[in-house]
C-alpha cells in the first residue's frame, strides 16, 4: 500500500516524503510543479537512498487522478497541493479558489470512487483570524481570514468536517501549522519560493548571502514586548515527521481530528533577526517599515493535543532553525537553480 503525497516535490511536501520513506513508507508524488522543481525529488532520493513515484499532474485534471488511483495501490493522501500566498490570493482570489478548493473536491471525488478513504490535510492556523486569546488551543474558535487564501484553507476544514460526518468511513486528519522554517540538515532540500519571498525566513536569507540588501521589518509599534510580531515558528521536519504521527492515527481509525502543529512558543521578528546571527555569524541588516496588512500582533500554538493524542512534539528550537535555513541557502544561493 501506498500513500499518495499531494503537492510533494514543494517545501513541506519534499521534507514529509524523507520522513516517510525513512519510516518505511511506499511513497507516491503527485505536483504539477507550478511551485516547486522536480530536482527536490532527486535531492529526496539522495537522502533516504529510495526511488520516489512521481507524476507531474495538476489535482484539477480529474482523468490524470484516475490514473494515478488505477495503476496505484493508494491507501492514504497527504494533501498539501495547493496555491499558498497570501497577497497573490487578493489580487487573484478565482484562482485561488478554483485551484484549492476546486482541486480538492476533484481529488476527494476521484479518492471516493477508488474506496481511499483517509486524507491528511495541510491547514493552516489563519483559520483561527485574530484569535481573541494566545496561545490558541483546537477549540479556540475559528475566525475572518484576512484574505482568499486563507478562506480556501478554512472553507476545505468545513469541507473535509462534512465529508467525515456524512460518512463515518472517512478518516479525516486537519492539521494546522503555524510557521513553519527551516530545512533538512543536509542542506539538500528546502524551501525555494520564486520571486521576492513573502516570508520571513527566506527573505531573511536572502539577505544574508547577498541576493537582498536588507530586511524590512513590517511594524515595530504592536503590543508586543519589542513592538514587533509574535509567530510560532517550527521547524520543518518537525511538521514532517507529525504527517507520520497522522499517518499511524489514521491506521488507527481517526474519525475526524484536527491538531496544531507548533511549538507552543513565540518569538518576535527581532527575536529571529538575533537569533539567526547568533547561529550563523551573519548579521542581517535592517530597517523599520509600516506594518503590513492583515499582519496580527499575535499567534503561537497551544500544542498539547498533539502531544497527548499523537505524541508529536517539536524537537528543534530557533537555533536549528536559522542554521538549517542558512545551511540551506548557503550551499543552494539559486534554490534549486530554475
Ligand atoms: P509549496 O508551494 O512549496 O508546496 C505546494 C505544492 O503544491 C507545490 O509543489 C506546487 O507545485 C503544488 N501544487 C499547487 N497547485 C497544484 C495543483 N493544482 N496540482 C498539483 N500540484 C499543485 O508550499 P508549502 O509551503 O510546502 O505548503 C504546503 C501546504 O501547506 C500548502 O497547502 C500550504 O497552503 C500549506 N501551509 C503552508 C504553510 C507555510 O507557511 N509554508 C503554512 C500553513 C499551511
Ligand atoms: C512573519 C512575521 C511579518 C516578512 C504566513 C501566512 C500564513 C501561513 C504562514 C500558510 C510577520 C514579518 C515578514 C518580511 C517582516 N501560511 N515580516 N518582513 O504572515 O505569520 O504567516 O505564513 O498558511 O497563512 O499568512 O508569516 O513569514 O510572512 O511573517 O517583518 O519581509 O514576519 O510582518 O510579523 P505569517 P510571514
Amino acid at each position: 500500500m501506498a500513500i499518495l503525497v499531494t503537492g510533494g516535490a514543494g517545501y513541506i511536501g519534499s521534507h514529509t516524503v524523507v520522513e516517510l520513506q525513512n519510516a518505511g513508507y511506499e511513497v507516491v508524488v503527485l505536483d504539477n510543479l507550478s511551485n516547486a522543481s522536480e530536482k527536490s525529488l532527486q535531492r529526496v532520493e539522495q537522502i533516504t537512498g529510495k526511488p520516489v513515484t512521481f507524476y507531474k499532474a495538476d489535482i484539477l485534471d480529474k482523468a490524470a487522478l484516475e490514473d494515478i488511483f488505477a495503476k496505484e495501490n493508494i491507501d492514504s493522501v497527504i494533501h498539501f497541493a495547493g496555491l499558498k500566498a497570501v497577497g497573490e490570493s487578493v489580487q487573484k482570489p478565482w484562482e485561488y479558489y478554483n485551484n484549492n478548493i476546486t482541486g480538492t473536491l476533484t481529488l476527494l471525488q476521484v479518492m471516493r470512487e477508488h474506496g481511499v478513504k483517509n486524507i491528511i490535510f495541510s491547514s493552516s492556523a489563519t483559520v483561527y483570524g485574530t484569535p481573541a486569546q494566545v496561545p490558541v488551543t483546537e477549540e479556540t474558535p475559528k475566525g475572518e481570514c484576512t484574505n482568499p487564501y486563507g478562506w480556501t484553507k478554512s472553507m476545505l476544514e468545513q469541507i473535509l468536517q462534512d465529508i467525515q460526518k456524512a460518512d463515518s468511513e472517512w478518516n479525516v486528519i486537519l492539521l494546522r501549522y503555524f510557521n513553519p522554517i527551516g530545512a533538512h540538515k543536509s542542506g539538500l532540500i528546502g524551501e525555494n519560493p520564486s520571486g521576492i519571498p513573502n516570508n520571513l525566513m527566506p527573505y531573511i536569507t536572502q539577505v544574508a548571502v547577498g541576493k537582498r540588501e536588507e530586511l524590512g521589518v513590517f511594524g515595530d509599534d504592536y503590543p508586543t514586548p519589542d513592538g514587533t510580531c509574535i509567530r510560532d515558528y517550527v521547524h520543518v521536519v518537525d511538521l514532517a515527521i507529525g504527517h507520520v504521527k497522522a499517518l499511524k492515527k489514521i491506521e488507527d481509525k481517526a474519525g475526524l481530528c484536527i491538531y496544531n502543529l507548533g511549538t507552543g512558543k513565540g518569538s518576535s521578528v527581532l527575536d529571529i533577526v538575533h537569533s539567526f546571527k547568533e547561529a550563523t555569524g551573519v548579521p542581517i541588516p535592517y530597517s523599520i517599515k509600516e506594518r503590513r496588512a492583515g499582519d496580527i500582533p499575535e499567534n503561537y500554538a497551544n500544542a498539547e493535543k498533539a502531544y497527548r493524542e499523537l505524541g508529536w512534539k517539536a524537537q528543534y528550537g530557533i537555533k536549528e532553525m536559522c542554521e538549517d535555513s542558512w545551511r540551506w541557502q548557503s550551499k543552494n544561493p539559486d534554490g534549486y537553480g530554475e
